[in-house]
């Protein structure tokens, strides 16, 4: 009797159990050698990319299920064609991308003309289009052809120890006259929430950071050179930016050292909640801080339609050298735009001029 029960119950449930394993993704793993590896790989929850080449004109494009831990086992490099990319793109929720020191090699000097995005020939922009949870960590992007990283989170994302080298741009080819070749390769450019981004180096020539919206961003850690700082804007109509701290970075060789901008024809829009703290800066060539809505004009007639509130220098001290042409910090509010009082207790600007703070008297702390 008791015998024959457990035949039933084990002829009822093996069929079952013998079906298990069909849902679109399992625990396998997926092996990417070429574009054609990559539907298979990603019905697996561990990806390993191996070297391979793009093929010109394609995307490599990672939807990836949820919980996905992908592993760059070598070096992906992308064809050359005049197309507007992106090169790279991936997708999905709670992944674990280690990049184990590999790189993306967009081959930017195929494009560079010194007319990044606003001319010239057609650039794959961005290269890297981000919409991942999880983490990101340890990769490589050497010579994107016009802006790098676009970040679109759908939850929580930390992205640390990214090394961008877009360096190999800074000098000037035969296309860009006497201008550098590489134009318009922003490192980030931010539109998204809870966000880290952290022990990074950005070798470019335009922002390092552009945050655009977001709030719970943290950008911390960071090494800048040879571009225009760390960037909050520029800020278009609508567009809410809050709980925003930049911390611990390093900022070389570059246009401004820290920088707000937002847009003169912007209309209820907002930035509040912005806290620098232990910052260093060296080799500043225009403004050490700038606060500027008058954008896409310097320091021109300013707007009043993005209310500016919650800006503060606190926690460790933010130290910014300028070279001699440049100014030390320009505030240029529209009239009635920017309110409460601003703690600028921790910073401390050496070198070139003082720059002047327009429309606005709650700086505390701080005097020119
Ligand atoms: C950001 O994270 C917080 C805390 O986990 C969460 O409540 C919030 O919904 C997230 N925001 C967005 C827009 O994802
Ligand atoms: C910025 O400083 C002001 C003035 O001290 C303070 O009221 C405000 O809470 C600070 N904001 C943040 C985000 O720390
Ligand atoms: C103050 O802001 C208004 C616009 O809101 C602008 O027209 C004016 O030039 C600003 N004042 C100064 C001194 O810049």
């Amino acid at each position: 009797m008791a015998l024959s029960l457990v035949f039933v119950i084990l002829s009822v449930t093996l069929p079952f159990i013998a079906a298990v394993p069909s849902p679109a993704t399992t625990e396998c793993t997926g092996t990417i050698s070429s574009l054609s590896d990559v539907a298979a790989a990603v019905k697996c929850t561990t990806v390993n990319i191996n070297a391979f080449t793009v093929p010109a004109g394609s995307t490599f494009e990672l939807d990836l299920a949820e919980g996905t831990t992908v592993n760059m086992e070598g070096d992906v490099t992308f064809g050359e064609e005049n197309w507007a990319g992106p090169l790279f793109q991936v997708s999905g929720t709670s992944i674990t991308f280690n990049g184990n020191g590999h790189t993306f090699d967009g081959n930017g000097a195929f494009y560079w003309d010194g007319q990044g995005i606003n001319g010239g020939v057609t650039k794959p922009d961005p290269m890297m289009k981000i919409k991942i949870s999880g983490t990101m960590t340890d990769v490589k992007v050497l010579n994107s052809p016009a802006r790098v990283f676009s970040v679109s989170n759908p939850a929580k994302l930390t992205l640390s120890q990214i090394t961008i080298d877009n360096s190999a741009g800074d000098a000037s080819n035969s296309k860009s006259g006497s201008k550098s070749a590489g134009h318009n390769t922003d490192g980030f450019d931010v539109s998204s929430n809870n966000l880290t981004i952290e022990n990074s180096i950005i070798m470019n020539q335009d922002d390092c950071l552009a945050l655009n919206k977001g709030t719970n961003i943290v950008f911390q850690g960071n090494t800048c050179s040879g571009g225009h700082g760390i960037s909050i804007g520029s800020i278009s109509s609508d567009a809410t930016v809050s709980g925003v701290t930049i911390s611990g970075n390093t900022i070389t060789n570059s246009d401004q050292a820290l920088r707000i901008k937002t847009k003169s024809s912007a209309t209820d829009a907002s930035v509040s909640g912005v806290t620098y703290s232990g910052n260093t800066a060296s080799n500043i060539r225009k403004f050490g801080v700038i606060i500027d809505q008058s954008y896409p004009s310097t320091l021109g007639t300013p707007g009043t339609g993005v209310k500016l509130s919650d800006i503060n220098f606190t926690g460790s001290k933010t130290t910014i050298s300028v070279e001699s042409g440049a100014e030390r910090v320009a505030v240029n509010c529209g009239s009635g735009a920017c309110t409460g009082t601003w703690d600028w207790s921790e910073l401390s600007v050496s070198g070139g001029s003082a720059g002047k703070i327009t429309n606005f008297s709650g700086i505390s702390g701080y005097s020119e």
